[in-house]
């Protein structure tokens, strides 16, 4: 059977082997400004996204947590502070983002229970069954082999575990999508440009969003993974999604 070698980077194809590089450019491009414009981006809203998906999560105290795709940290800052007994492994592939985020977990006081690793989501270096819960925000869409990351993901939560992946997903009103294309091509490109000096990661951004699979067929993705169960919850009329698994 002939393997395909290309993939896409945003609207671009590249070779598969590549796209890991392109990816961690943009992303050590913009760790600096990561957290301004993600609250210039999204009106400050990215941040009752991630409450939303730290309650679907459904928290233990001493639960075992696997973030992957950290940057910044938002995520596992939430889930330390809430449930300080839990052991979250905050993680990313890119050195940039994740010194970013240790610098802020020191700063910002949640790194008692919290590791830091660099790792790709795609390949976990962690034995089956090692994690009660996996999360990953805004990270999924960056991945070469997304099919590969989730049975990676699957492989490594415990029975009854639960994986949460919260990502951007496929407005449902044609009007509000019309909207939507508008500010992803017209404003985003210029508010990075302003903000952090960087149209084209934003660029980046607005067509990887464009080449992710919509709720459904992320769905099955996840299905196809081998999770037995998978729910997803539509905000902002479903720009964000949250995709909640189950592991039984
Ligand atoms: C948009 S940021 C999201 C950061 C944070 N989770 C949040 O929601 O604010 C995406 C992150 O995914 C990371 N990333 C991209 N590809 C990855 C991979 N294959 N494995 C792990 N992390 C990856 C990037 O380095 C970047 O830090």
């Amino acid at each position: 059977m002939k393997m395909n070698k290309k993939t896409h980077f945003g609207y671009k194809e590249v070779d598969k082997k590549d796209k890991e590089v392109h990816v961690g450019n943009v992303f050590s491009s913009v760790a600096g400004n990561y957290d301004i414009m993600n609250d210039a981006m999204s009106m400050g809203m990215h941040r009752l996204w991630k409450m939303i998906l730290v309650e679907l999560a459904g928290v233990s105290k001493k639960d075992t947590i696997l973030d992957i795709a950290s940057g910044t940290g938002d995520i596992a800052k939430l889930i330390s502070q809430e449930y300080p007994e839990t052991e979250i492994y905050m993680t990313d592939i890119n050195m940039d983002m994740l010194i970013e985020g240790r610098d802020r977990a020191v700063n910002e006081s949640f790194y008692s229970n919290c590791h830091f690793c660099q790792l790709s989501g795609e390949i976990l270096p962690f034995e089956d069954e090692t994690f009660d819960i996996i999360t990953i925000g805004f990270g999924l869409r960056n991945f070469t082999d997304k099919d590969g990351g989730l049975k990676e993901m699957k492989r490594c939560l415990k029975k009854n575990g639960r994986l949460l992946v919260l990502e951007f997903s496929k407005p449902i009103n044609p009007l509000f999508s019309k909207i939507y294309d508008w500010y992803s091509f017209n404003i985003l490109p210029r508010l990075g440009s302003i903000l952090a000096n960087d149209s084209e990661s934003y660029q980046y951004l607005a067509e990887s969003i464009r080449m992710h699979p919509d709720q459904e067929s992320l769905k099955d993705m996840i299905l196809n993974a081998g999770f037995s169960k998978c729910k997803f919850y539509n905000l902002v009329n479903g720009i964000v999604c949250i995709h909640v698994a189950y592991e039984k």
